[in-house]
C-alpha cells in the first residue's frame, strides 16, 4: 500500500534514552542497513533505529572479519541511508522514519579524542544522528570528548568484534563471575561517560540483566538473551541474505538468497529459451517510422 501521509519524525536521542523496559517501555527495536533500499524497507517495517554498522564489511563487502572499513566507507553508506530516508514515504501502517546510528570503525577513535572527534563528526556529516563504538573503561576519554562536542554515543561491550584478535575469536563473554562483574562496571562507566544507550554482544543472558538492571540508560541485545531493553539484528541475518554462518541467536525471518538465486535460475533460463523479452516487455515503433526504416535495411 503506498502512501502519501507523512512520516513519522525519527525518535529523538532523548527519546531513546528514555526507552527503559522498567519503565514501561515497549522494547527498542534497531536493524543494520547499509544503502537506501535497505533503509526504506528498516524504515517501512517501523523500527525504531537503523545502526549503520561496520558489518558492513563482512556482510556487503566480502571480508573476514570488521577491521577492514574505514571511516571514508562508513560514511559512504551512512550518506547512502540517510538518502533513502530522505526520500522515503511510508508504504504501510506503523511504518516510521529510524533514528540511523553511525558506526565509528576500528582505529578510528582509538588515537585519542580529537581524532576521535572528527571522526564522529564525518559520520554525523554523512547522515548519522549518534555514533556507536566498541569497548569500556578505556574508551571514556574518547566518549566523553563526542558526547561534550554534541554527538550522541551509543556504547558497545561483551563481544567487541572490534577485538576480534584480542579476544581469540568471535566468542562469548562474560562467563566467569569476575568478568561478568567487570562488564557491568564497565557498562556503568559508559553511562556515567554519557553514552545513551549499550549493544550488549555475545554475553549470558543473566549477565545481560544484571547489566540492564544496573544501569539507566536502554541496553539493546544482540545474542544478550531476552532480558535486554531491546533487540539488534543485522539486516542480511534476519532476512537470510547471507546464509553461510546461522549464529545460535539469529533468527531468520525470511529465504531471500535463496529465492533471488532461485529468480537469477528463472531469468537466466528464459534468456536462454527465448521467453524473456516478451512483446509486453518491449518497446515498438509506430508502424510509420518502422515502414521508414524499412528503407534503410
Ligand atoms: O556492526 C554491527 O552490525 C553491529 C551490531 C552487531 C550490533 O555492531
Amino acid at each position: 500500500m503506498a502512501s502519501t501521509t507523512a512520516a513519522t519524525p525519527a525518535p529523538t536521542v532523548p527519546a531513546i534514552r528514555a526507552r527503559r523496559r522498567a519503565d514501561g517501555a515497549e522494547p527498542l527495536v534497531m536493524v543494520t542497513a547499509y544503502d537506501a533500499p535497505g533503509a526504506r524497507m528498516v524504515a517501512d517495517s517501523g523500527a525504531d533505529m537503523i545502526l549503520v554498522g561496520d558489518s558492513l564489511a563482512m556482510v556487503v563487502l566480502g571480508y573476514d572479519d570488521t577491521l577492514q572499513v574505514t571511516v571514508d566507507d562508513m560514511a559512504h553508506h551512512t550518506a547512502a541511508v540517510a538518502r533513502g530516508l530522505s526520500t522515503w514515504k511510508p508504504a504501510r501502517e506503523g511504518a516510521r522514519r529510524p533514528l540511523v546510528v553511525g558506526d565509528l570503525p576500528w582505529l578510528s577513535y582509538h588515537l585519542g579524542p580529537i581524532d576521535a572527534v572528527q571522526n564522529a563528526a564525518a559520520l554525523v556529516r554523512a547522515g548519522a544522528q549518534a555514533v556507536k563504538l566498541e569497548g569500556g573503561a578505556k574508551r571514556v576519554t574518547v566518549i566523553e570528548a563526542i558526547v561534550d562536542a554534541e554527538i550522541p554515543v551509543m556504547g558497545h561491550l561483551g563481544l567487541t568484534p572490534q577485538s576480534v584478535h584480542a579476544m581469540g575469536g568471535f566468542k562469548v563473554q562474560g562467563k566467569e563471575t569476575q568478568a561478568a562483574l567487570a562488564l557491568v562496571q564497565d557498562a556503568k562507566r559508559l553511562e556515567a561517560a554519557g553514552c545513551f544507550a549499550l549493544v550488549l554482544e555475545g554475553v549470558p543472558d543473566q549477565v545481560a540483566s544484571l547489566v540492564t538492571r544496573s544501569v539507566g540508560i536502554p541496553t539493546i541485545g544482540i545474542g544478550a538473551g531476552a532480558g535486554c531493553d531491546g533487540q539488534v539484528l543485522v539486516f542480511h541475518d534476519l532476512l537470510g541474505l547471507e546464509d553461510r554462518m546461522a549464529p545460535k541467536f539469529v533468527r531468520r525471518y525470511a529465504s531471500l538468497r535463496h529465492d533471488a538465486v532461485d529468480a537469477l535460475s528463472a531469468f537466466a533460463d528464459d534468456v536462454r529459451s527465448g521467453a524473456f523479452p516478451s512483446e509486453a516487455e518491449t518497446y515498438h515503433l509506430t508502424d510509420d517510422v518502422a515502414e521508414e526504416l524499412r528503407l534503410y535495411a
